[in-house]
C-alpha cells in the first residue's frame, strides 16, 4: 500500500489546498449543504469539473478505493484514526482505511456505532473526517452511512419511532414523512451522511424474519411510503437515503431471508418494480437485493440494475451492495465456485452489472476487494470506464451532500434532536394500532377496573418487554443491546406497557410478568418463536390468584425482536407458554371478565386457537417509544382505534403467503372461507361509519395515458357513539380483461376525524396505474396496460371483503375506454435483444429483419 501522506507545516497537504480552491472553498466553513441545496448552474458545472479533474488525477487504487464502503463495526473499533482496525488483518488502523486503502465511505451497521452518545458520535466522526480530508492526497471527504430505520435509534434516549409495518398500518403518509424528517436530521447531527432505507420490499409472508421492516403487501402503499420517507430523510439536504433492496427482496423462498425471489414476471413487473419506482425518484441512493430473481442473483444483474434501474427507470444515482454481497454469489448462491477465479467473476459480474459501491462486511477484506478490482482493471477484463462511471456518481454524491463546501457536521445539534418528536410518534403509534377483535364492545376499558397485566417479560428478575415493543434495528441489530439489555445500558425513550397502565389505575393494576428470553441469533431450527417463553411456578401462582380478583385482564402476547435470517420461522401460533398462560386466564376469569390481548410483534402472529379465549384484541406491532402510552390510551378509550391491516393475516401458516391482491381463487376447490382470518385492511373502531353516495370524476376515461388519477368523492358518517379516527379506502373490486385480474386492488385511501353524528365528504385520487396488468401469454413481457372495461369502485369493507366490521360501504362504476400504458409505454427491458448479447442494439434489429425473412 502506497503511503500519500504529504501534509505540510499546518496539516493540509497540496492537494486539498488545490482541490479546495477548485471548489471555490477557501475555508472550510462555509454551511453544510449550502452546495446541494443552493446549488446555481454554475455551481453545478463547477461542481462537475471538479469531479473530472478528481477523476483524471486519481490512480486506480484511489478510484476503486472509492467505491468501497467498509464497516467498523467490531466493538473495540472506533472513530480514533488510531485505533486499530480489527474487522480485517489489513489495514492496520481505522486512520489507515482512509490514507492507505482510500476507502470512500465507511459503515456501521446494525443500528450501533462506537458509541451511544450523540455527541461523542459528531465529534469522533469529524475528527476521523478531519484526518481524512488532512492526510489523504486529494482530501475527498469520506460518506458515513447506517441503519436509522425507524428513528435514529443509534443513540440513547433516542426516539423510537413505530416499525415499518406499524408504518404501513397508519396509511398515514403526512406523519410517516414527518417522522423521516426528524429521523434525517438526527441523522446529519450524528455527522452521518447515508440513511440505508426506506426499505421497499414488498411483504408477502409472515415467516420472513425482516417482516417488521416491509410497510405493506400492497405495492402502491408500500411505494407511497416508502417515498415519503425517503422525502423525509433527504429533507435536510445533508443525508442521502437508500431505496433497498432492489428488486423483490421481500418475497424470498418460503420465506428464508436472501433466499430467492418468489415472483412471476407478471408479478415482478406489476407489483414489486413499481413500489420502488414511486420511492426512487426521492433517493439518492440504492441497495441491491441479496436475493436472486427468476435464478439470476440479484446483484449479477444486469438486466435488473442498468436495463430496468438505469435506462428504463432514469436512475442515476449510487447503487450500493448489500453486505459482502460479491461474497454471497459463492457462499448463499452457489452461482460461482468458491475459488480464486470464482471470486474475480463475483466482483466483474457484480460491478458490470451496475454496483457502484461494495459493501465490505465481516467476510470481505477490504484490501482484498480492492487489489483484486484493480487486477480486474489491469488485465482488461473491467473497462477503467465503468470504473470511472462509479467513482463519478459517488463523488457527485459527496458534492451534493455539501461535503466539499464543509465536510464536517455542527457540534451542537444533536443535544435537542434525541428522544424528540415525542407528538409525531405518539401520533403515529396510536394510528399504527390495529383493533381485530372485540366482542360485544369489550373495549374501550371504563378506567375504574381492577386489571391484571401479564404475558412476557421479564427475565431472572430484570424486566425486558420493552424488547418486543422496539423489535430489531434498535440500539443493536437484533433488538435493545442484541436482546441483552443490561441495567444502564442504552435505551430508546419509552414508555412502557406497565408504566403507562400503573400510572392511570395506580393499585388497581396486578403486574406479573411472565418469562421471555430473546433469541438472538437464533436459527429457525432452536426457535420458531423469535423468543423462549416461559411461565415460572411462581408466576402462575400469581396469576391464579390475582386472575379471579380483577375486573379485566390485560395479556401481552407476540415475539421478541429479531432479524435477518435469525428471526426466520415456521410457526404462526404463539409459542406454547402464551397459549397455555391464555388457556390459564380463561379458565381464571370469569365470563364477564374481559379478557384482552395486546400482541406485541413484528408479523401476524397469533390464530383462532388462542384468540377464541380473548375478548378483544389488539395488536400493536412494535409500536416503538410511545407504546406505553399509545396502547393505554386506546384501551380506555381515550383514543378510538383507527389502523388497518397491511397485510393479509392467514388463518395458520399452512396458508402463507395468501396476499390480497394475488389471483383469485384464493381457497381450495370447493371451500369458501377458512383461508384468511383477517383480511388486508382490516381493523376495528369502538364507532361505526357509513359510507354514501360514492361517485367518481370522471366515470369514464378515454385515455389513462392522459388521465391517470381520478377523483372519488364519498360521504362518511360517523354513526356510532364515539368521537374516532378512520381510514377511508378505495379499491377495485370487480373488473375482468385480457388477463386474470387480482382479487382486488386498493387505488386511494385518506384519513377523517369526525365527532359522532358528523358526516363529511372526501375527495381521494385514484390512481390508475394500479390497474395495470400485463395482457398477453405466459411470458408476460408486453407492455403494462390499463386494459378498457368497466372496474367496480368500492368503500366500506361490507363491499370490499364481506367484512361485518361495522363499516357500512358503496360502489361505484369507472369505465375506461381504451387500452394503453399509463406509467411506462415501453415493453419489457431486454425484450428486443434478439441476438442475446444483452444489448438492443442495431444488430438486433438486424437480427429480426433477417428471421422475419427467413419465415416468409
Ligand atoms: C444488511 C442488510 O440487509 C441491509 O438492509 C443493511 O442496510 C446492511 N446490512 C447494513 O447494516
Amino acid at each position: 500500500m502506497s503511503d500519500d501522506r504529504t501534509a505540510d507545516a499546518d496539516g493540509v497537504d497540496a492537494s486539498r489546498r488545490t482541490f479546495m480552491r477548485a471548489t471555490g472553498a477557501a475555508t472550510a466553513a462555509s454551511a453544510v449543504g449550502a452546495g446541494a441545496a443552493g446549488a446555481t448552474t454554475g455551481e453545478a458545472k463547477r461542481t462537475k469539473r471538479t469531479v473530472e479533474d478528481l477523476i483524471e488525477s486519481m490512480t486506480l487504487e484511489q478510484k476503486v478505493g472509492q467505491m468501497t464502503q467498509v464497516a467498523v463495526d467490531d466493538p473495540e473499533e472506533g472513530f480514533d484514526p488510531d485505533d486499530p482496525f480489527l474487522m480485517h488483518d489489513q489495514p492496520d488502523t481505522v486512520g489507515e482505511l482512509f490514507t492507505d486503502l482510500h476507502v470512500g465511505s465507511i459503515l456501521n451497521g446494525g443500528a450501533s456505532g462506537p458509541t451511544w452518545d450523540g455527541e461523542e458520535f459528531v465529534a469522533g466522526l469529524n475528527g476521523l473526517q478531519r484526518h481524512t480530508v488532512e492526510n489523504t492526497e486529494h482530501g475527498i471527504p469520506f460518506l458515513w452511512g447506517g441503519d436509522a430505520l425507524h428513528g435514529n435509534c443509534l443513540l440513547d434516549g433516542c426516539t423510537s419511532f413505530p416499525q415499518r409495518l406499524n408504518m404501513g398500518a397508519t396509511r398515514d403518509l403526512d406523519l410517516v414523512e414527518a417522522a423521516a424528517t426528524h429521523t434525517g436530521e438526527a441523522v446529519a447531527a450524528m455527522g452521518g451522511h447515508w440513511n440505508f432505507g426506506p426499505t421497499t420490499d414488498l411483504l408477502r409472508d409472515m415467516r420472513w424474519g425482516r417482516f417488521f421492516e416491509g410497510h405493506s403487501e400492497d405495492s402502491m402503499l408500500l411505494g407511497e411510503m416508502a417515498a415519503a420517507r425517503a422525502r423525509g430523510f433527504e429533507d435536510n439536504g445533508r443525508v442521502a437515503a437508500t431505496v433497498k433492496h432492489f428488486a423483490g427482496y421481500g418475497t424470498p423462498n418460503t420465506g428464508k431471508d436472501r433466499a430467492h425471489a418468489r415472483t412471476s414476471m407478471r408479478d415482478l413487473r406489476t407489483r414489486q418494480l413499481p413500489a420502488y419506482a414511486r420511492a426512487l425518484a426521492e433517493a439518492k441512493t440504492v441497495m441491491v437485493n441479496s436475493g436472486a430473481v427468476n435464478g439470476k442473483p440479484a446483484h449479477a444483474s444486469d438486466w435488473l440494475l442498468t436495463q430496468v434501474l438505469r435506462d428504463r427507470y432514469g436512475f442515476d444515482g449510487v447503487i450500493l451492495s448489500d453486505w459482502d454481497d460479491f461474497l454471497r454469489l459463492i457462499t448463499n448462491h452457489e452461482y460461482l465456485p468458491d475459488t480464486e477465479e470464482g471470486w474475480r467473476r463475483a466482483i466483474t459480474e457484480g460491478i458490470l452489472a451496475g454496483v457502484d459501491m461494495h459493501m465490505c462486511g465481516g467476510e470481505v477484506a477490504p484490501a482484498d476487494f480492492i487489489e483484486t478490482t484493480v487486477d480486474l482493471v489491469e488485465s482488461g477484463e473491467i473497462p477503467e470506464e465503468r470504473i470511472d462511471e462509479s467513482v463519478r456518481r459517488i463523488l457527485e454524491l459527496k458534492a451534493e451532500l455539501g461535503l466539499f463546501d464543509d465536510p464536517y457536521a455542527p457540534e451542537d445539534e444533536i443535544g435537542d434532536l434525541v428522544g424528540g418528536a415525542r407528538d409525531v410518534s405518539e401520533g403515529l403509534a396510536k394510528e399504527s394500532l390495529v383493533l381485530l377483535k372485540n366482542e360485544d364492545g369489550t373495549l374501550p376499558l371504563s378506567g375504574t377496573e381492577r386489571v391484571l397485566l401479564t404475558g412476557p417479560g421479564v427475565e431472572d428478575g430484570m424486566p425486558n418487554r420493552f424488547l418486543m415493543q422496539h423489535g430489531g434495528w434498535t440500539l443493536g441489530w437484533q433488538g435493545i443491546e442484541e436482546g441483552y439489555p443490561t441495567e444502564d445500558g442504552p435505551r430508546p425513550r419509552q414508555s412502557t406497557l406497565e408504566g403507562a397502565l400503573a400510572d392511570r389505575l395506580g393499585d388497581r393494576l396486578t403486574h406479573v410478568p411472565t418469562e421471555f428470553s430473546a433469541a438472538p441469533y437464533a436459527s429457525i431450527y432452536e426457535t420458531f418463536d423469535n423468543g423462549f417463553f416461559d411461565v415460572t411456578d411462581e408466576q402462575e401462582a400469581a396469576i391464579r390468584e390475582a386472575a379471579p380478583e380483577s375486573d379485566a385482564v390485560v395479556v401481552v402476547l407476540g415475539e421478541g425482536p429479531h432479524n435477518e435470517g435469525f428471526g426466520d420461522r415456521d410457526k404462526m401460533r404463539f409459542p406454547e407458554a402464551q397459549r397455555d398462560l391464555v388457556e390459564l386466564l380463561a379458565a381464571e376469569t370469569g365470563a364477564d371478565t374481559p379478557l384482552v390481548g395486546v400482541v406485541l410483534a413484528g408479523s401476524p402472529r397469533g390464530t383462532e386457537a388462542t384468540f377464541q379465549h380473548l375478548d378483544a384484541v389488539l395488536f400493536a406491532g412494535q409500536p416503538g417509544s410511545d407504546a406505553g402510552v399509545a396502547v393505554a390510551d386506546t384501551l380506555f378509550g381515550d383514543y378510538n382505534p383507527s389502523g388497518r391491516l397491511p397485510f393479509t393475516w392467514e388463518a395458520n401458516v399452512g396458508h402463507v403467503p395468501l396476499f390480497y391482491d394475488d389471483y383469485p381463487p384464493r381457497q381450495s376447490v370447493g371451500a369458501s372461507a377458512g383461508t384468511v382470518q383477517f383480511e388486508f385492511g382490516h381493523g376495528l373502531s369502538y364507532t361505526d361509519w357509513a359510507y354514501s353516495n360514492l361517485s367518481i370524476d370522471p366515470d369514464s376515461v378515454a385515455n389513462p395515458a392522459k388521465k391517470a388519477t381520478v377523483t372519488a368523492t364519498v360521504a362518511v358518517e360517523n354513526v356510532g357513539e364515539r368521537p374516532g379516527e378512520h381510514v377511508v379506502e378505495v379499491y377495485n373490486t370487480e373488473s375482468y380483461g385480457s388477463v386474470l385480474q387480482p382479487h382486488r386492488r386498493l387505488m386511494g385511501f385518506a384519513r377523517v376525524d369526525l365527532d359522532p353524528g358528523e358526516s363529511t365528504t372526501v375527495e381521494i385520487d385514484l390512481d390508475l396505474s394500479t390497474l395495470e396488468v400485463i395482457p398477453g401469454d405466459v411470458p408476460g413481457h408486453r407492455v403494462r396496460v390499463v386494459e378498457a372495461g368497466e372496474y367496480e369502485i368500492a368503500v366500506g369493507s361490507d363491499w370490499v371483503y364481506g367484512g361485518d366490521d361495522g363499516e357500512d360501504g358503496a360502489t361505484a362504476t369507472l369505465t375506461v375506454r381504451k387500452t394503453v400504458p399509463v406509467t411506462d409505454p415501453e415493453p419489457m427491458p431486454g425484450r428486443y435483444d434478439i441476438d442475446n448479447d444483452g444489448d438492443e442494439d442495431f444488430d438486433d434489429a438486424m437480427e429480426l429483419y433477417r428471421r422475419l425473412k427467413r419465415r416468409e
